[in-house]
């Protein structure tokens, strides 16, 4: 069953899934015109497979431990995701790199969530690496993936100033509520025709996008 109308859309996740529940409570609240076809875990422990059930959304576990190595794994996902044929593929959480063919495959209609304001702190452990330095910002950035890990063609991000005190947690509670408004948003604006990825330029509303939207957390309001 695929819930929700519109842009068939795939979610891969590896955990918790709360950026998943933000894209499901935008669809069943009717702010979100895309078709959720599926949820796929590399992990079969991946709370987000939960959410999936909860919401009636279909799911499939390629579970990397079980796979003999990396090009195993990038062959199942690339045949899971064949079966399905999404319009739209949305990382959200999903920690395996994923293949450079599978990423050409899908150019411009695969996107990514990165907990940091790229293309600063590419990879693991943002938050305790922002910590060690002076740095006055951190947030989350959305982009389009391309084979360069997290660094595809940005399109939003969400930006918090850190506070004194600040710890890993409080930092990442904050982002993370950002990113559940930024994540959205962008599908949606996919959905609508908005936003693609032309020659590797990013268009918003007949526009080129030299720069990443910002969202300041002052000043952001709900999809
Ligand atoms: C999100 O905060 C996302 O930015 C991050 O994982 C979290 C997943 O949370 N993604 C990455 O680190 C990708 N490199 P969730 O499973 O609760 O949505």
């Amino acid at each position: 069953m695929t819930v929700g109308h519109g842009l068939k859309t795939v979610v891969l996740i590896s955990g918790n899934g709360t950026n998943l529940q933000a894209i499901i409570d935008a669809i069943q609240a009717g702010r979100l015109s895309v078709g959720l076809a599926g949820v796929l875990s590399d992990c079969p422990e991946a709370y987000g497979l939960e959410r999936a059930h909860a919401a009636g959304i279909p799911t499939t576990v390629v579970d990397y431990r079980n796979c003999a190595d990396r090009s195993e794994f990038d062959r199942k996902l690339h045949d899971e995701l064949g079966t399905v044929e999404p319009e739209l593929i949305v990382l959200a959480g999903f920690m395996r790199v994923i293949s450079d063919g599978l990423t050409e495959h899908y150019r411009g209609r695969m996107l990514n969530i990165h907990p940091s304001l790229l293309p600063k702190y590419p990879g693991l452990h943002t938050y305790r690496r922002v910590l060690e330095t002076d740095d006055p910002y951190h947030g989350s950035t959305v982009h389009f993936v391309t084979p360069q890990l997290d660094a595809g063609p940005p399109i939003i991000q969400y930006r918090v100033r850190i506070r004194d005190a600040e710890t890993e947690e409080s930092l990442a509670a904050r982002v993370q509520a950002g990113e559940y408004i930024i994540y959205p948003r962008t599908i949606e604006w996919i959905a609508e025709r908005r936003l693609d990825l032309r020659d590797g330029t990013v268009w918003l509303d007949g526009q080129t996008l030299q720069q990443p939207v910002v969202v300041d957390e002052e000043y952001a309001q709900p999809l």
